[in-house]
Order: C-alpha cells, then sequence, then structure tokens
C-alpha cells in the first residue's frame, strides 16, 4: 500500500487503509490531523486526498520518525504536510479545527484512550470526520492447519504490546468509545490480514523489529526467539498451513462529528 520502492515484503497490516481511509470522505480543500503519523505514510496518503489547496498537520511523539518524515519530499500535487512534535497522553497544542481527524496503529498504544480521543474528537470541525484503523488480540493466528510458531510470535508481540502500556482490545470497543462522545458512527468493520502461501512473509521482519522490545519487557529471550533460523522456520510453517493464514484484525472505524446548526 501507498508505495515504498522496497523489495522486502510490504505489512499486510496496511493492506486495509488506501480503502478504508480513501472512502470516508477526505474532499480536495481539506483540512486533516495525521495523529501519530510515524513516518508519515498515512500523512502522505491523505495529503494526496486533500490535494493542494487543503493542509495536513501530522503529529507524533518521536523526534526520529518524524526527521524520517519531514525527509520524504513533498508531492505539489498534494497538500502540504506541517509535522510536529507532540506527545498525545498530555494536553493537545492548539492547532485549529480539523475536517478530517485519522490515524492508523497509535491509540492502541496510549495508555488513556477514551481521554486523547476526547481531546482529538473536539478538534473536529462540525461535521468533521474521526477515523482510525486499529488493531486488537484476538485468538489467532489461523489457518487450516496448526500453527505453533506463528501462534507463539503472536503471543509475544501481544504480550509486549501489553506490558508497555497498550491497550490490546482497543479494537474491538473504539466504535463504542466513539459513540459514547456523541460522535455519529458511519463504518465500523474489521478486516482480516492474510498471509498467502505464495507470498514472503512479513512476519520474519516484523519478529526482528519487535525482538528488542520483546527482550527488553522480559516476554521472550533471544535464545527462545532463535533469530538465527526464524526466518526459515516461519517460511516452513507457512507453507504447510494448508492456505491463507489470517495473521491480524484491522479494526476500521470512522465517524462524523455533531453539525452545528447555525441561523
Ligand atoms: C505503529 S506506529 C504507526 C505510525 C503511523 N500511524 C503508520 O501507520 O504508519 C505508532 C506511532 O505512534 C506514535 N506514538 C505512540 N505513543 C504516542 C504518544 N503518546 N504521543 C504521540 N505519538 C505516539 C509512535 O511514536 C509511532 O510513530
Amino acid at each position: 500500500m501507498f508505495h515504498h520502492p522496497r523489495s522486502t515484503p510490504a505489512n499486510p497490516a496496511n493492506d486495509p487503509s488506501a480503502r478504508f481511509f480513501g472512502s470516508i470522505g477526505i474532499a480536495p480543500g481539506a483540512r486533516v490531523l495525521d495523529v501519530g503519523c510515524g513516518i508519515g505514510d498515512l500523512s502522505r496518503y491523505v495529503a494526496a486526498l486533500a490535494g493542494p489547496d487543503g493542509e495536513v498537520v501530522a503529529i507524533d511523539r518521536s523526534d526520529e520518525a518524524l526527521a524520517a518524515a519531514r525527509a520524504s519530499e513533498a508531492d505539489p500535487r498534494a497538500a502540504p504536510i506541517r509535522y510536529r512534535a507532540v506527545d498525545l497522553s498530555g494536553d493537545l497544542p492548539v492547532l485549529g479545527r480539523f475536517d478530517a481527524i485519522v490515524g492508523r496503529r497509535v491509540l492502541m498504544y496510549l495508555p488513556d484512550v477514551a481521554a486523547t480521543l476526547a481531546r482529538l474528537a473536539a478538534m473536529a470541525a462540525s461535521g468533521g470526520i474521526v477515523a482510525f484503523q486499529e488493531h486488537a488480540r484476538a485468538d489467532l493466528p489461523a489457518a487450516p492447519g496448526d500453527l505453533p510458531l506463528h501462534r507463539r510470535l503472536y503471543d509475544w508481540n501481544w504480550r509486549t504490546v501489553a506490558a508497555e502500556g497498550g491497550d490490546v482490545t482497543l479494537g474491538f470497543r473504539l466504535a463504542e468509545m466513539m459513540q459514547r462522545l456523541d460522535l455519529d458512527i458511519a463504518e465500523a468493520r474489521a478486516e482480516a490480514i492474510l498471509l498467502h502461501a505464495d507470498q514472503p512473509s512479513f512476519v520474519p521482519i516484523l519478529a526482528q523489529a519487535m525482538l528488542p522490545r520483546i527482550v527488553a519487557r522480559g516476554v521472550a529471550t533471544v535464545a527462545q526467539v532463535e533469530p538465527d533460523t526464524l526466518a526459515q522456520r516461519i517460511a516452513d510453517e507457512q507453507r504447510a498451513a494448508g492456505g491463507a493464514i489470517v495473521w491480524d484484525l484491522a479494526f476500521l472505524v470512522a465517524a462524523r462529528a455533531a453539525s452545528i446548526q447555525r441561523g
């Protein structure tokens, strides 16, 4: 999704994003807030939707991620993107009103999602869009065959996110949480993230990225993960799975802020 010049497999968890964020109603000229923008993948996508007359404000607490995001070349056909360092767990700076507030895999890492979401929803313009793609721990992965290694890795990943203070059930509760903020739910669904038997797996890349965090939280040791042989063992298990592996669930929730009647 969103085109990266790379030979390694893209994160399949991003597959639903273009369809979802492309369909929530971001119009040319829109002012959009991307929450927890990371290296700006989603920011660039919504900037293209908002066009040159729009504006994107993209916020994240990681200076390193923001530096990488800023290093991407600006697209003259897209909205300009203003990246800002903001920690979502505290008070938010005054950023003005937004026609759309979006984010992908960010609320699930916050200690108090409801409070942050309330602060964000207050920044939506009348009738503005609030849309998030979040994930959650489920009874996965699943396939026709057994997946002991994939299931172990899944368990380690989610236990690490939980140990870091993340909200590993958020995907299941997000629509309800938005409704409680008087947002009108326009769409709330989950999409399965599949690992196809004939495609190189993203799981070894994810495991490598997660390894330092898994070890730091004491969830598993390097000896248990066996990183040197992991990619091969994952590929073997994927080949024997008997079909696609359901690896993850992407929860896609879009809502509208109440329209203020004037006149
Ligand atoms: C999994 S990444 C997702 C990045 C981006 N949304 C994407 O989908 O490509 C999570 C991002 O949330 C950011 N983040 C986590 N907690 C945060 C906080 N309290 N305040 C601001 N950003 C935060 C991290 O720095 C990271 O860039």
